[in-house]
């Protein structure tokens, strides 16, 4: 008998015309087609060693051909090589969790033997091949998180073996297929986060075996579907995120009684909730958060011993008055593995004090805010040591803050704004070192603000206002580094605002208005360089304004009703996201100007100011009286204007220098640069530089090197590129050329500061250019920091919040080359290493003009550069354009942008070993978004203290689509710079108003 089987099976083998030398062609080939960095894991794959010993692969005992592929976790990128459908013996091919692009081969429908095929977390896209359903002994179908896309083929009803389907987080689209029940062996199923439709169809009902059920985030509509009532087995069933509505059968309990996990919120459900659910006495998690149900929550929930998250938020639970409602909350002590109890924003009432100190003690999560509830939070709160968050607020509890919360050490976020509480803030608060959100606002508490509270050095927000807070801001308030919002208005706050305040760096609003403060606006104020709104109106502040300038980002301003005096200063007028400028009930002085946001009377209002002149017309102030003044400033400055041209004439073989003859450009910011000296000869860089030595290399790219020099005589820290020109003479033009650049100023430019053209001491052309140093560094060095010598390396990493900021630096500055300069000027080589940072981690781009200095005077050498080898660092960032001969253009910056924000927000270059062929760094980006974007996403950004919560996921997901709308191939279908300008702004508001909502 066993002679017989092994005979037809060498007799199949032959018909099959296949051999193992077939299986080592196969996966030799299968391997030319993984991306060339990750070939090396396979380097046992090659004719010198037996297959059946190469790395993943399992061979059959007898007949040594494959039976098993398992490449699962390797992180290999490529395609899949349809070879593999010659590996007629295969029975488990396992390709999870790699980078894998491409389709899927319609040639793995000749694998008649596979019965576990796992290919979850990969890239693919395109159809499921109808093909995959030939494989008729397939026991698990995994394709869980790709990009595969149309309608689920009704052909998968043919795979009868099927115990396990996964398709979940994909593209797929359509309706349930009906072909489905004839899976009757199936007892895993998942169609999670597609686009499927329609309603379930009740043929189902005889997959009897189905244990996990998962239809979550789809459009499914109709009633809750009757085949599930016939699934007794099911132990989870999520159908959250879909269109479902109706009411549940009141019997749900008694049918499926093998529940640990039902997920049913966000839906449509209305009705009450069937009693018969307190008899599954294996429910763990109960999730029934945003539908239309009504009723009461039973207090028979107490008998579900396993119970650990109930969550029933949003729906229409309770009376609004009657005591009983919180009955459930008292019953459910016995659930002593329960730790997160949510039932806020619903119409419970009833009194809090009887009702929570008894929960379990694993309780991490209890939100129990917009209800109706009544008493007051007990001063018992032992069982509570556990929590995180603990929300209470918008009821109707009284009584006051009871000192023993100070024990809850873990929670992290508590609040009972806009309740009837009053008493003083225990100052044990403090303990609570893990306080990210604190939210007391609107109650009636009184006395201090307890300095104690400093000591919650985690805080972000801190929500104080509409109480009757008396007494100073306590300075401590002020070491609380990572504040992004303190609200301390209408209060009776008496004293001044604390000096250190500028160490709020990451403060975004700040607001104290409406109380008795007083003195002096400290000059730190302009620290605060994240400021969105500062509201200090209905005070009585006096002096002037602190110098705001660096303030760029700020929308609303509203210094009204203080004792202010003094001008108003006129950087405002440039400040683009400026909405709202209220200076009314001051005494302000001098001339409004009218430029800028100035121009526009419904931004400002300066009403109330009896000493100030001009304006625009709507504004109705009195005209300015005129004075002579201006008009000889004006001479002063075109004498000098002319000597320095002379000067420059003079001194052409000389290097030129600036002085501090301030420029009319378009950056708010005053020129930072103090007196530049006299002029520099190649000799004085020489020396500057230590001889231009290696202890003072600070990079070297294919057009130069650079330099850091000291320059004498106050030692001013600058930056030297030596540029590697080839060709002789035209060292007057060069200067002009140099001249004209450095009139091209923005704050997010590097600064030229002078160029230098000579003659070295070995009679060679000599050409420099002077830039101010960046003491950060390159952004490429803060993105890739494992490839970074240590000595430079930055200490931390860069946040999500520093990337957008960089994103929108460069941007813009980019923005005004392209549009706002006289002529539109490409950067032609813009690149992470050429976008520098300055100390406050502001981008600078560098570099800017090189290309066209060098079309001008050596276009023979740039364009060598550009195609040889020592521009690779820079292939991946070139628009593809550049490679066949097309012009420079913008359009080639604004691919490279593109790909710079790809990179900066997924932490991988587009040269990353992972790419090759068609799969870029773009598609692999496309294929992820918008579901995966947290795969794809750079992990340090999302191990730097981002908080849950946040939409991180959303703010990442509208980055990577600007920036892969920025880098299409076709360069007339780019985003403009102007409009990437917008998009990424509005972004960075949106992150910011909701980071403030997050913990509502
Ligand atoms: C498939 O590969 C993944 C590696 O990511 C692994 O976790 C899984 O256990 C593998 N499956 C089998 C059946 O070997």
């Amino acid at each position: 008998m066993r002679l017989f089987l092994l005979l037809s099976f060498s007799i199949l083998m032959l018909l099959e015309g296949y051999t193992t030398e077939t299986d080592e062609q196969s996966l030799l080939k299968f391997k030319s087609q993984v991306s060339e960095g990750k070939r090396a894991i396979l380097s046992s794959w090659n004719n010198s060693f037996p297959l059946c010993k190469w790395t993943c692969v399992t061979c059959g005992h007898k007949h040594k051909r494959v039976t098993g592929l398992n490449l699962g976790g390797l992180q290999l990128g490529g395609v899949i090589s349809p070879s593999i459908g010659n590996l007629s013996f295969l029975i488990s091919l396992n390709l999870t969790n790699n980078y894998f692009g491409g389709t899927i081969p319609q040639e793995l429908g000749n694998l008649f033997r596979l019965k576990h095929l796992f290919m979850s977390f990969n890239f693919l896209k395109g159809e499921i091949p109808t093909s995959l359903f030939n494989c008729s002994r397939l026991v698990e179908l995994h394709l869980h998180s790709n990009s595969l896309s149309q309608v689920v083929p009704w052909e998968l009803g043919t795979l009868r073996k099927l115990v396990l389907l996964d398709l979940g987080r994909n593209k797929l689209k359509g309706k349930f297929p009906a072909s489905l029940e004839n899976l009757t062996s199936l007892e895993e199923l998942s169609f999670v986060a597609n686009i499927m439709e329609g309603e379930i169809p009740n043929d189902i009902a005889r997959l009897a075996k189905m244990v996990d059920l998962q239809l979550a985030t789809n459009n499914f509509s109709g009633v809750f579907p009757q085949a599930i009532y016939n699934m007794s087995l099911l132990e989870n069933l999520n159908i959250i995120d879909n269109g479902f509505s109706g009411s549940l059968r009141s019997d749900i309990g008694n049918l499926l009684p093998n529940l640990r996990g039902l997920f049913i919120g966000n839906n449509s459900f209305s009705g009450v909730i069937p009693t018969t659910l307190a008899n599954i006495s294996n429910l763990q998690n109960l999730g029934m958060e945003i539908n239309s149900l009504t009723g009461s929550i039973p207090p028979s929930f107490g008998k579900l011993r396993d119970l650990q998250l109930l969550s029933l938020h949003t729906n229409s639970f309770g009376s609004d008055h009657s005591l009983q409602d919180l009955e459930f909350l008292g019953a459910l002590s016995n659930c002593t593995q329960l730790s997160a109890l949510l039932v806020a924003y619903n119409r419970l009432a009833g009194d809090l004090s009887t009702s929570i100190a008894n929960l379990s003690t694993n309780i991490n999560i209890l939100e129990l805010q917009s209800n109706f509830i009544s008493g007051s939070i007990p001063h018992d709160n032992g069982n509570l040591i556990n929590l995180k968050i603990l929300s209470l607020g918008n009821n109707l509890l009284t009584g006051d803050l009871p000192t023993s919360l100070g024990k809850l050490s873990g929670l992290e976020q508590f609040s009972v704004g806009s309740n009837k509480m009053s008493g003083e803030i225990p100052s044990s608060l403090g303990n609570i070192t893990r306080l990210e959100s604190l939210w007391l606002f609107n109650n009636s508490f009184e006395g201090i603000i307890p300095p104690s509270i400093g000591k919650c050095s985690h805080l972000l927000y801190l929500y104080l206002q509409d109480n009757k807070l008396n007494a100073t801001i306590p300075r401590e308030i002020m070491q609380i580094a990572p504040l992004v919002l303190l609200n301390m208005s209408n209060n009776l706050l008496t004293g001044s605002l604390p000096e250190t305040v500028g160490r709020l760096e990451h403060l975004g609003t700040l607001s104290v208005a409406h109380n008795r403060l007083s003195g002096k606006l400290p000059e730190t104020l302009g620290e605060c360089l994240l400021m969105v709104q500062l509201d200090l109106h209905g005070n009585s502040f006096d002096g002037t304004i602190p110098d705001l300038s660096g303030l760029v980002g700020v929308k609303e301003v509203d210094f009204s009703n203080n004792n202010l005096t003094g001008s108003i200063p006129g950087y405002f007028a440039n400040f683009s996201s400026l909405e709202r400028l209220n200076l009314s009930i001051n005494n302000f002085e001098g001339k409004l100007p009218t430029e800028g946001k100035f121009k526009n009377a419904s931004i400002v209002s300066v009403f109330g100011n009896i000493n100030l002149c001009g304006g625009v017309l709507e504004l109705k102030l009195k005209p300015c009286k005129h004075s002579s003044f201006s008009k000889k400033v004006l001479i002063g400055v075109s004498i000098g204007v002319s000597l320095l041209l002379l000067l420059f004439i003079a001194s052409v073989s000389l290097c030129w220098f600036r002085n501090r003859k301030k420029n009319k450009t378009n950056e708010a910011t005053p020129s930072t640069l103090g007196t530049f000296h006299e002029q520099i000869s190649y000799g004085d860089l020489r020396n500057a530089t230590n001889g231009f030595s290696s202890g003072n290399l600070v990079g070297s790219g294919c057009f130069g090197t650079v330099f850091k020099a000291l320059l004498p005589p106050e030692n001013k820290v600058v930056a030297v590129k030596v540029l590697n020109l080839q060709q002789r003479g035209a060292m007057k033009s060069f200067l002009a050329e140099c001249e004209s650049l450095r009139n091209v100023r923005h704050r997010n430019l590097v600064k030229l500061l002078t160029a230098c053209s000579s003659i070295d001491f070995l009679g060679n052309q000599f050409r420099a250019l002077i830039y101010e140093f960046m003491p950060n560094g390159s952004l490429d060095m803060w993105l890739h920091p494992d490839e970074v010598e240590e000595i430079a390396r930055p200490s931390r990493t860069l946040t999500l919040l520093e990337r957008l900021n960089i994103a929108v630096d460069v941007a813009s500055v980019f923005d005004y080359l392209h549009v706002h300069c006289h002529e539109a000027i490409a950067h032609c080589d813009l690149k992470p290493s050429n976008v520098l940072l300055d100390e406050d981690l502001i981008a600078h781009v560098s570099d800017f003009g090189l290309a066209r200095i060098l079309l001008k005077f050596d276009q023979e050498y740039f364009l060598n550069q550009l195609s040889s080898a020592g521009v690779r660092g820079t292939i991946g960032y070139a628009a593809p354009e550049y490679g066949m001969g097309g012009e420079v253009s913008t359009h080639g910056d604004m691919y490279s942008f593109g790909i710079i924000l790809l990179e900066m927000f997924s932490g991988k270059r587009p040269t990353n070993e992972l790419f090759g062929g068609n799969f870029t760094l773009h598609s692999y980006i496309e294929s992820a978004l918008p579901e995966r974007v947290l795969e794809v996403a750079d992990e340090k950004i999302l191990h730097n203290g981002l908080r849950i919560g946040f939409p991180v996921a959303e703010c990442l997901k509208l980055v990577l689509e600007v920036g892969l709308r920025c880098c299409v191939e076709s360069p007339v279908n780019r985003l403009a710079m102007s409009e990437a300008v917008k998009e990424l702004t509005t972004i960075r508001e949106r992150f910011f108003r909701s980071r403030r909502r997050a913990t509502h």
